[in-house]
């Protein structure tokens, strides 16, 4: 058959995606598959029984991630890897990771169908809490598989229920038994939509993201004094809460004083005991800083820093602050980047190179190999929200671009 007229079946991607977007459907038309919930689980077995139907070995490892393995002609040669994940942020949407995954299976189901060999195996990822909203940091066990974190301490990572990572993972039935750890690959493509407004904005349907932004997260603990709020002077107190109120404005005033192309974000927030008689005597919250300069990001964080210090001394709240994560940015290979933006081209497709803002297992992908990632637009720029959207014309553009990217790599 002639590979180059080969194209995924549109149809088929669209109802996969909608079969995922039943499980966890929220009110709102979006969903919410929060890392190891029960929600979690069916995605995985129903993405495990589509894998076994296509003849693929399914392989869980002792992270959960998800690895489903079509042979080829030497199964000697490192395979082409390619996935996302299946997770969802908590009201988060129907496009977000599943795409990619989704994607990733019509790209296996269409050269199963076409009876196509491929010189190299190919092997679909299903990277398990890549989101991060459960069990900080995301993209978790990708980092796990890469070397770049610990399992024990990823299986130790908890929930605000106290409940862990690791206990969850065995709680769904996910545990596996393979070991979490990196083994040759040829390279790694990762499929996904935008979940920013650029391609919309440009006219493009492809984008070929040049990399990633670095990521810093950080959890800030503050300390008060609680007090009945009507006979408690308001000299003297010590509001944990107004302490935290001017922190996260000092954050979201970051980007504007330091200049350069950063963001930084207070997303999560507990205020205890929480109630509105009661002067806040605790406060968690979380900062989040993006950009492409690394040293940009941790000058900034440094300048906030002090300023989180001075407010709390001034307003004797004692503070504790983590550094939870840190991932450098990450400049994709430029030979696989091109190879986006050529293959678009052959498929008559309008492309662009853009920047990666979100995060994504690609990143962790990009320390072990040559990795690259496929862009298809958010509708109005729109992510993390019930009414993330895509066109499914979009989505079935993107996933033929995913397909002539790892024949091309599969084939080398
Ligand atoms: C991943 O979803 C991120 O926070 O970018
Ligand atoms: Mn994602
Ligand atoms: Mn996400």
């Amino acid at each position: 058959m002639d590979v180059q007229s080969l194209r995924v079946n549109g149809k088929r991607l669209q109802s996969s995606l909608q079969q995922m977007a039943t499980i966890g459907a929220t009110p709102a038309g979006g969903v919410q598959r929060l890392t190891l919930s029960d929600e979690d689980k069916r995605a995985r077995d129903l993405l495990c029984t589509w894998l076994r139907e296509l003849g693929c070995e399914v392989v869980v490892d002792e992270m959960g991630n998800i690895f489903g393995k079509r042979a080829g002609r030497d199964s000697s040669l490192p395979p082409v890897l390619c996935g996302s994940h299946v997770d969802s942020q908590p009201k988060g949407g129907r496009f977000d990771g599943i795409l990619g995954v989704m994607g990733a299976l019509e790209v296996l189901r269409t050269l199963h169908d076409s009876k196509i060999e491929t010189k190299r195996p190919i092997w679909l990822v299903d990277w398990t809490n890549e989101e991060g909203s459960r069990f900080a940091p995301a993209m978790v066990a990708s980092g796990v598989w890469a070397g770049a974190l610990e399992r024990d301490w990823a299986y130790a990572r908890k929930d605000i229920q106290g409940k862990t990572q690791g206990e969850e993972l065995e709680r769904i039935g996910y545990k596996g038994k393979a070991a979490a750890r990196k083994v040759p690959l040829h390279c790694y493509w990762e499929y996904h939509i935008e979940q920013g407004p650029m391609l919309e904005r440009e006219h493009k349907v492809i984008g070929a993201p040049k990399g990633i932004l670095c990521l810093h997260w950080y959890d800030v603990y503050l300390e008060g004094e609680a007090n009945q709020v009507g006979p408690t002077p308001m000299e003297g107190r010590h509001d944990a809460l107004c302490a935290a109120a001017e922190m996260i404005l000092k954050v979201n005033e970051l980007p504007g004083r330091m200049g350069g192309n950063m963001v930084a974000t207070v997303g999560e927030l507990q205020n205890y005991p929480n109630s509105r008689n009661i002067i806040p005597d605790r406060v968690h919250f979380t900062v989040d800083i993006r950009s492409w300069d690394d040293e940009h990001a941790l000058r900034s964080w440094e300048l906030v820093r002090q300023d989180f210090v001075a407010i709390a001394e001034r307003r004797g709240c004692p503070i504790r602050i983590e550094e939870t994560w840190r991932v450098k940015h990450s400049p994709f290979d430029e030979r696989l980047v091109n190879r986006v933006l050529e293959t678009a081209t052959e498929l008559g497709l309008p492309a662009m190179r853009m920047v990666s803002g979100a995060g994504h297992d690609a990143g962790y992908m990009n320390q072990l190999t040559s990795t690259a990632m496929v862009f298809v637009p958010s509708i109005g720029g729109r992510s993390h929200v019930e009414c993330e959207n895509t066109k499914w014309e979009d989505c079935e553009a993107g996933a033929n671009v995913l397909l002539h990217c790892i024949l091309k790599s599969a084939n080398e």
